[in-house]
């Protein structure tokens, strides 16, 4: 953003139609937007955006993330890009490129260092998203993946709005009674919202011991059948504990590139598949 984060204050009524007329403009030449969210923080939505996304270009689509944790913005770390920055001009905000082409605007690309605390109200918060919807130049794409915040707050209501026709929602769980609890919430965000819900993405559900093929479900009970069956979605993809995750992303590499035959590489490719049937027939939805 030319005006740099100070200059954000927040809309007027509207200030936010004009906006969200201009983010809707600019996003009609995306044909299918994802979002993936969680009633809580740290079950994995910025890994599997990043890695859905990964996979969905992997696969030729031209895609392109969008992460709007403003606070816990992380998807410049999972793909290594941490040091680039977003780049405007007249015409507006061009995406970072990230591997396989993959076109990525995130608020760590806006901000001096990984560790510059974002200090926003509510309505700052909203105005920064439109305004950055409003700006990007995503170009034409097959699919936009929303990696979004922990909860169901100002957020996820702003992003709901400016982006208007979100083909669907993925919401991840991990095992564990409170994540049942927090995660029926952004469940029902999405019902509330009209946004139709693809499934819900069981991560970190087991650990396969690599020298006995043993299996420990270090987190409890399994959380994303019960719920799928209480909402009358799907399950659609467990997704196991690996390390290699961590060391892939010290190592500033990608992990599904990295592991591709990993049963979590492998859950993750048959997770993309399933998103294109889903998002491509939507009756199924
Ligand atoms: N299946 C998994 N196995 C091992 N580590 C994982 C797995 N999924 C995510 N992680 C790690 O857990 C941490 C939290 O994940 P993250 O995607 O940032 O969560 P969220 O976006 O929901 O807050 C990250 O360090 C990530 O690399
Ligand atoms: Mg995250």
């Amino acid at each position: 953003m030319n005006q740099g984060l100070d200059g954000i204050h927040s809309t007027s009524v509207g200030e936010s139609f004009t906006l969200i007329g201009k983010a809707r403009r600019k996003l009609s030449s995306i044909k299918h937007k994802i979002m993936v969210l969680s009633g809580k923080g740290g079950v994995g939505k910025t890994f599997l955006s990043t890695m859905l996304s990964l996979e969905l270009a992997r696969r030729s689509y031209r895609v392109g993330l969008f992460d709007a944790d403003i606070h816990g913005s992380s998807t410049s770390v999972m793909l290594g890009l941490q040091q680039l920055r977003l780049y405007a001009d007249d015409e507006g905000i061009r995406p970072v490129e990230g591997p396989l082409g993959l076109k990525v605007v995130s608020m760590n690309f806006m901000i001096e260092s990984l560790d510059t605390p974002i200090i926003w109200r509510g309505p700052l918060k909203s105005r920064a998203i439109m305004e950055l919807f409003s700006m990007i130049n995503w170009g034409d794409l097959d699919y936009l993946v929303i990696d979004m915040p922990p909860g169901t707050g100002d957020e996820a209501i702003t992003i709901a709005q400016v982006v208007g026709d979100i083909d669907g929602a993925i919401v991840i769980t991990a095992p564990g009674l409170m994540n049942e609890a927090i995660v029926s919430r952004a469940i029902k965000f999405t019902k509330s919202s009209g946004i139709p819900l693809l499934g819900i993405v069981e991560n970190m559900s087991y650990y396969k011991c690599p020298h006995t093929g043993a299996i420990h479900y270090p987190l409890g009970r399994s959380t994303g059948e019960h719920l799928a069956k209480k909402y009358s979605s799907r399950l659609l993809a467990k997704i196991p504990i690996d390390p290699n995750i961590e060391d892939a992303l010290a190592g500033g590499k990608q992990f599904i590139l990295e592991y591709p035959d990993s049963e979590a590489s492998k859950a993750i490719a048959e997770l993309a598949a399933t998103i294109v049937s889903l998002v491509e027939k939507p009756t199924n939805v």
